[in-house]
């Protein structure tokens, strides 16, 4: 039996240069990290009122819905984080997280985020990501890091136009694309149109959380949504057959989520009844990712394993899904180059 054809396990999902693009930095802070983070803050000030992040994110497998989700950022981890310093702990943290579970790529997104009483603007918070996405790149790393910058639905026109300016802004330093992400209960996507368009025009690549419930799946939010031509989409999970039609014949790369969409009970069932079964065997890129690794405590290997184990898949189906994710990632030539060799050495 050659190493290619034995079957998948967790030590070969590790090993296996994994290419990860739709991961959200607050999401993806480990429970360890942000108790790391809890622990200085309360040894600086023991009346701090927030609740220990190993109680308040209560431990693997636990069932998310969209009204329990959703406020874990606004009413917890955002107060947490909510400083210079933890800001930068953590996204160091979550970096050298993907990077030991063996991800060679990886397009991380965040929502732009001001912190009034650490005097940090919304720019200000960019530019620090942005600083040690590039001082990770510019060590001997075995990753290389990018940054999408998401606009949350809530955002009015105004803050959105924002966003993409700071895109616009900092596209030579490291910021690759847009994304639209938030509450799918919230918000009009109309109201973007505009600042999707002149993100386009600049040159920057577009990811959309797109269909991630019933409510954010109408035919008319889909038709705008994909009327600002996505390079890639999110989720896909309440997709009629016209809407697969049009992201088939458009090569829309896919960028699918299954412990994400299995806990939080996005989808109907469980791992076998995801609809990554259904799209791999389509033509357009398929491409395994986390979404919030954080709170749904599955690295991406284990996305591999999991994928591997209720769709059977061999080694081999595994390393042509991961060469596959190379045609969607929003940066140029030299980073597909540089994936394409780690990809044939690690056939050799
Ligand atoms: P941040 O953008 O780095 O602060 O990451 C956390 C934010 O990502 C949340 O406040 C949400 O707006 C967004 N987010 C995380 N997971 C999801 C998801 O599954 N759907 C839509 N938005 C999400
Ligand atoms: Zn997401």
């Amino acid at each position: 039996m050659t190493a290619i054809s034995r079957a998948v396990d967790l030590d070969f999902a590790r090993r296996l240069p994994k290419i990860e693009l739709h991961a959200h930095l607050t999401g993806s802070i480990s429970r360890q990290c942000l108790h790391d983070i809890w622990e200085q803050k309360r040894a600086r000030d023991p009346s701090l009122h927030l609740e220990d992040p190993l109680i308040a994110i209560p431990p693997e497998k636990v069932d998310y819905d969209i009204q329990t989700f959703f406020p874990l950022f606004s009413s917890y981890i955002y107060k947490l984080c909510n400083d210079l310093a933890s800001i930068e702990f953590s996204t160091k943290s979550v970096l050298r997280d993907f990077q030991s579970d063996g991800v060679v790529y990886l397009e991380l997104r965040t929502t732009p985020r001001a912190v009034a009483e650490s005097n940090l603007s919304k720019e200000g918070y960019v530019k620090t990501i942005l600083r040690l996405l590039s001082e990770h790149n510019a060590t001997k790393n075995s990753m290389q890091a990018f940054l999408i910058i998401s606009l949350d639905r809530r955002n009015t026109p105004a803050e959105a136009q924002e966003v993409v300016d700071l895109a616009i802004k900092y596209q030579s330093d490291g910021v690759v694309g847009v994304d639209l992400c938030g509450d799918p209960a919230r918000g009009d996507v109309g109201n973007f149109t505009n600042a999707f368009s002149r993100a386009k025009a600049a040159g920057l690549k577009i990811t959309l959380h797109f269909a991630e419930t019933k409510t954010s799946a109408t035919d008319q939010e889909l038709h705008t949504l994909l009327s600002w031509q996505p390079d890639r989409l999110g989720h896909v999970i309440h997709v009629k057959e016209k809407f697969q039609d049009i992201i088939k014949s458009q090569h829309v790369g896919l960028e699918l989520c299954l412990s994400c969409n299995v806990h939080a009970k996005m989808i109907t069932g469980s791992y076998p009844d995801h609809h990554f079964g259904m799209w791999r065997h389509s033509n357009v890129p398929v491409i395994l990712c986390t979404d919030d690794v954080g709170v749904f405590c599955s690295p991406l290997s284990q996305e591999y394993f999991l994928a591997a184990t209720h769709f059977e898949l061999t080694r081999d189906d595994l390393t042509r899904l991961c060469e596959r994710a190379v045609d969607s990632i929003f940066t140029g030539s030299d980073q597909r180059t540089r994936l394409r060799n780690i990809y044939s050495e690690w056939r050799e």
